[in-house]
């Protein structure tokens, strides 16, 4: 059965916002084949991954623990290594206030791949950041137990957003450095270190989202330096509002840089930061970046940050998806104008452009051959005047537009958290940049651009409703994700899902066709520029009229008795296909007889004309085209008085009188409430079965307890319907096994 969720609201086109799945029994059957799940009893937060492609390792950083599971099937621990605070350090924090069981803990937070195959980790480790090296050799995890400071490379508090990134073997964080975590850093951690200013310019209650190395200085013609780039949002220094107003920024360092001489000693010299604009129609306070996702097809000059974004102070319940390209983000940076603080009344400064002259070299900017022929060939080398220039104004007048000025996608519901991007090759050759974006609500939405039209592909639910998706991770052809309760895994594509060529061309999935020799909705595996395959394949227009044409769905029989009410159910192909019935060839018109309902017909009161051959076709609308499918087909019969097969359907109704219309018209809605709920555990019946779907892992204790519980929580009806599930099998063994129309027409009332 396809289950549907109540269609979602979008802001504006040209924004797809309808998934064409939603997929809630169809997560059963995709993650049936080849999904696994992981989660150790006892341990929590699965909320730091890294990839070891290298070793066929995910390693999985909980509270407590690191994990080293199999890359392909995550069910499969192949080794654990414990970190745990001791008792004193425990109680020292719980001393200072923290909460003993859940503050005083040492969560990881840091992983990193080093050059020599080891990893670098930190941990929290009771409000007291710690550092250490961890291997993988002869199947065993191992901590080197060195217990290097981590203040500054990782948080105080287990609860704050931090990012870090391992470039050349030199951690580079943003995080707070102290208990409080009132002061934030941006820091290389090198023998000389180097970091921000304490100054609200630089840094103003800053909530860091991710750190990205792009290596623009490989064969530059400018000689100029590798960037590290960072995403936070920040209180506002540039607006004038008597409240306070967060914004989104981005913020980059040049990796050779070593500091000033003597103004800037040990502080950064490139720092520099500017306002990351995300337009969402209709919104008054600018959307705050949640994370981001640095997509590169080529060299560094291809680059595209994607970036998801929610309200700031619950203003709205959208969320969005903007993406930027590094070539706008560098212009900003290299040639934009900087903002000034102007005293206007005593203690109030305002930010306003600077229009003065800029020194040379500029300043914020990287040592390149410019400098160097000019005589500054490190940082150190820079005058004062450059350096006092950027200590003061770190702040870009200009923000960062992202790519064609309009968000990619805003979507109303759960809040986007994570995003990651893949990129898939299409039958034709071209290739599309494929978002998985993880909600709130334990979802991941997988999502394609087509040249502006934003299509919602799927979306699969991971985990439980509660449950925030706090992590994705790519592989390529995987997807792990992760949540406080458990780890997730699921490939790019499931194209078997897709039962008909219909359905399988209307998804648009650039992973999968139509292949027309095997009857089969399959995985993209070759190229075929010409289209002159076997294979159908419509990303850009959604064209399915090179799909044969469905063979004739065989007739239910059924008999009825005058008065009665029957439901002819007949389900949509997707989300977004409308209903059509025909009676013998008759379109039907909706009238005190006929209720066209989102899931079947209902005829109240058969009249002895009512009967007669009844169609149901799902109609779906792609690039304005009408593509109709015949999915239900029922021959009604007028039938002689207290024959079987309608009794047995629902006596009660049988048992009006014609002239008892009002009472019968009552017991109807009574029944579709009672259809509905056995309906509903039909529903929740799938989901019990839920934890058979995924691939059984004995070996993780534990591994299926939390997909128990997502599928309970899924319900929200509780326990109460349990009973009814049995009824339900007893109905469609009464119904008979009338070959595979059972799938389409599920029930007759
Ligand atoms: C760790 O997971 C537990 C259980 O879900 C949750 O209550 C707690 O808030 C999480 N801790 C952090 C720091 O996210
Ligand atoms: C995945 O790993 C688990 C635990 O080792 C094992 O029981 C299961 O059979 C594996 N699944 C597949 C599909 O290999
Ligand atoms: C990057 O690639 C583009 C297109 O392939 C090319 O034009 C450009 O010169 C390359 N830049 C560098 C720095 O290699
Ligand atoms: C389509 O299916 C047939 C039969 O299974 C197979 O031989 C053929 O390779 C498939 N074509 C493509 C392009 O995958």
């Amino acid at each position: 059965e396809k289950n549907i969720l109540p269609v979602i609201v979008c802001v504006s086109s040209p924004i797809a916002c309808i998934p064409h799945w939603t997929l809630k029994s169809v997560v059963c059957l995709l993650l049936g084949n080849s999904g696994h799940l992981f989660r150790e009893e006892g341990v929590w937060n699965y909320s730091t991954m890294l990839l070891r492609e290298d070793l066929g390792l995910l390693i999985l950083g909980a509270r407590e623990a690191v994990f080293a599971l199999d890359l392909s099937n995550i069910t499969h621990k192949k080794a654990m290594v414990k970190w745990q605070v001791t008792q004193d350090m425990q109680d020292k924090c719980s001393h200072k206030g923290k909460d003993l069981e859940i503050e005083c803990q040492n969560y990881i937070r840091v992983l990193h791949k080093m050059a020599d195959g080891r990893m670098y980790v930190c941990g929290t480790n009771a409000f007291s950041p710690s550092c250490d090296y961890m291997s993988y050799t002869d199947g065993r995890l191992t901590l080197e137990n060195i217990h290097e400071d981590g203040k500054g490379k990782c948080p105080f508090d287990p609860f704050q957003r931090y990012a870090s990134a391992l470039v050349d073997g030199v951690l580079y964080s943003a995080t707070s450095i102290n208990f409080l975590g009132s002061e934030p850093v941006v820091m290389r951690s090198s023998t000389e270190s180097i970091r921000t200013d304490f100054k609200t310019s630089w840094l103003n209650e800053p909530n860091f989202v991710g750190m990205e190395h792009v290596a623009e200085g490989q064969q530059s013609p400018e000689g100029d330096d590798d960037k590290i780039y960072l995403f936070f949002s920040e209180t506002a220094v540039e607006y004038d509002s008597y409240s306070k107003v967060e914004v989104s920024r981005v913020a980059r360092v040049c990796k050779n840089d070593m500091g000033g001489q003597r103004t800037l000693q040990r502080k950064w010299t490139s720092f520099v930061k500017t306002r990351l604009d995300c337009p969402v129609p209709d919104t008054s306070l600018p959307f705050l970046i949640q994370d981001v996702f640095r997509f590169c097809s080529g060299n560094w000059t291809s680059c595209v940050f994607y970036a998801v974004f929610t309200p700031q102070a619950h203003t709205s319940q959208y969320s969005a998806v903007c993406a930027y390209e590094i070539a706008d983000i560098r212009q900003v940076f290299s040639m934009g104008k900087f903002k000034t603080p102007v005293p206007v009344e005593t203690s109030f400064v305002k930010w306003v452009m600077y229009s003065g002259e800029v020194p040379f070299p500029r300043p914020g900017a990287c040592i390149n051959n410019e400098a160097r022929d000019k005589g500054f060939s490190r940082t150190l080398d820079l005058p004062d005047r450059t350096l006092q220039f950027i200590r003061d104004r770190p702040l870009m007048d200009q923000a960062v537009q992202p790519i064609s000025d309009v968000a990619l996608l805003v979507r109303r519901g759960p809040a986007f958290t994570r995003i990651v991007v893949a990129s898939a090759t299409a039958l034709d050759g071209s290739s599309h940049q494929v978002m998985f974006i993880g909600t709130a609500s334990g979802s991941v939405l997988k999502v394609v651009n087509y040249d502006g039209d934003t299509v919602i592909i799927e979306e699969v639910q991971l985990f439980k409703l509660s449950e925030p998706v706090k992590i994705l991770r790519l592989s390529n052809s995987q997807l792990y994700a992760g949540s406080e309760v458990a780890a997730a895994q699921m490939p790019l594509s499931s194209c078997g899902h897709y039962s008909s060529c219909l359905d399988c061309v209307l998804a648009r999935d650039p992973y999968c066709g139509w292949n027309l020799t095997a009857n089969h909705c399959t995985a993209i595996s070759s190229i075929d520029p010409d289209g002159h395959s076997d294979v159908i394949q419509s990303l850009r227009d959604g064209d399915a009229t090179r799909c044969p044409s469905v063979g004739i769905v065989k007739a239910v029989n059924i008999t009825f008795h005058p008065g009665s009410t029957i439901k002819l159910l007949c389900e949509p192909g997707s989300n977004l296909a409308r209903m059509q019935w025909h009676v013998d060839q008759r379109p039907v018109i909706s009238s005190d007889t006929f209720q066209i309902l989102r899931d079947g017909l209902l005829i109240i009161n058969a009249s002895t004309e009512a009967s007669g051959l009844y169609t149901c076709s799902s109609v779906e609308s792609s690039n304005s085209r009408d593509y109709v499918s015949q999915n239900a087909v029922y021959e009604l019969r007028l039938g002689a008085s207290q024959s079987g097969e309608t009794s047995l359907l629902l006596p009660q109704v049988q048992k009006q009188q014609h002239t008892m219309v009002v009472l019968q018209v009552m017991v109807v809605l009574l029944s579709i409430m009672l259809v509905a709920l056995v309906m509903w555990n039909i529903y929740k019946g799938h989901f019990g079965f839920f934890p058979q779907c995924f691939s059984q892992g004995q070996g993780a204790q534990g591994a299926q307890e939390p997909l128990q519980v997502s599928c309970e929580n899924t319900s929200r009806e509780g326990n109460t319907s349990n009973n009814n599930h049995n009824r339900r099998a007893e109905f469609h063994s009464a119904q008979g096994k009338d070959s595979k129309i059972q799938q389409n027409t599920d029930q007759i009332l």
